[in-house]
């Protein structure tokens, strides 16, 4: 068959032709200010190490933050994520160390503050994990977690968070009820200005190894996270959390993990206009990058696993690869 110069009517790939035009008819991009960048703490002075099952990712010590910071703030990013490496003799049943005034995450973030004002946000977890001998988000009696007795605790966490100077509360422990608590308290103390961002829907994963590896909270857990965090099945289910977080007051949700989700980001967008932010965790990160580093994937796999999270709907991205946003992005 003779295929005419009228065949066919509209040619697709007229538009992909140029590198101008490809640009021209982009739908979504990626830059500084859709990132927020997790940064580990531990002890000590001087501190930089790498963390071994996240190859390009560190532990900083709190006096040695300002290399990372500066780094984030020149590439416009908006906030950073703190979470602590803590020391097995402070861990406990409890996790008092959460409540520790002088806990590495209260002094990373009066450090943090003192230097940069308000030019980047910070932002806190708050769940028990890291301080727990068991390594679980909440208080452990008789193999349950209990979910109001963890929530007193939680409360306490999220003030002394918000006096310290932290401006995003971030719980990550899937207790029910805990938003609606934490804002009740953070109103009563004058700090109704401090954001909520709730991870209203997160998945027990197998992706988050890694992490816990970072935290020290690996070796550490008994069992796993299944009566608490979400059964990876259900999507309707994280339609009901985030209502729910909406009406006790959270400012954005979360949804993590990331890539494994983006039909979870994509309904919770369409379903409520609330800001969203998707967590690319540890085990993408690790499993992007060695695939990276064994030459099995080139860099640009990088910027298409971001900008998905745009594409499915995401306000903004927590990944590793914020650190990274200078080469990323250019
Ligand atoms: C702790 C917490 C976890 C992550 C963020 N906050 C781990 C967990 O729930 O076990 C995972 C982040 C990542 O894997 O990058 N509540």
């Amino acid at each position: 068959m003779i295929i005419t110069g009228k065949y066919p009517n509209l040619r697709m790939r007229r538009s992909r032709k140029e590198e101008w035009s490809r640009r021209l008819v982009r739908e979504n991009t990626l830059s500084g200010s859709d990132f927020v960048l997790p940064i580990f703490l531990t002890d000590g002075k001087n501190k930089k190490q790498e963390i071994k099952l996240m190859k390009g990712v560190y532990r900083y010590s709190v006096d040695n933050l300002s290399v990372i910071i500066d780094r984030a703030i020149k590439n416009k990013i908006p906030m950073v994520a703190l979470f602590p490496n803590t020391k097995i003799k402070l861990k406990d049943k409890s996790g008092s160390e959460a409540l520790n005034e002088n806990n590495l995450v209260s002094k990373a973030i009066v450090k943090i503050k003192k230097k940069y004002n308000n030019k980047i946000g910070i932002m806190c977890d708050v769940a028990l994990d890291p301080y727990t001998t068991h390594g679980h988000d909440g208080i452990l009696e008789k193999n349950e977690i209990l979910n109001d007795k963890t929530i007193e605790i939680l409360i306490k966490q999220s003030l002394m968070q918000a006096q310290m100077g932290c401006d995003v509360i971030a719980p990550s422990d899937m207790m029910d009820g805990r938003i609606g608590e934490i804002r009740k308290e953070l109103d009563k103390n004058g700090y109704e200005n401090i954001q909520l961002l709730s991870y209203a829907v997160k998945y027990s994963s197998s992706f988050y190894g890694p992490f816990r590896d970072a935290v020290g909270s690996k070796k550490a857990l008994q069992g796993n996270k299944k009566t608490y965090q979400m059964d990876y099945s259900n999507l309707n289910e994280a339609l009901r959390e985030v209502s729910m977080d909406i009406k006790e007051g959270a400012d954005m949700v979360m949804v993590k993990p990331g890539l494994p989700y983006l039909d979870i980001i994509k309904a919770v967008k369409d379903n409520f206009k609330i800001p969203v932010l998707a967590y690319q965790v540890s085990g993408e990160y690790s499993l992007i990058s060695s695939a990276i580093n064994n030459k099995i994937l080139n860099k640009e796999a990088i910027y298409e696993s971001l900008l998905s999270f745009k594409r499915a709907g995401a306000n903004a991205i927590i990944s590793y690869y914020a650190d990274y946003l200078d080469k990323i992005l250019k």
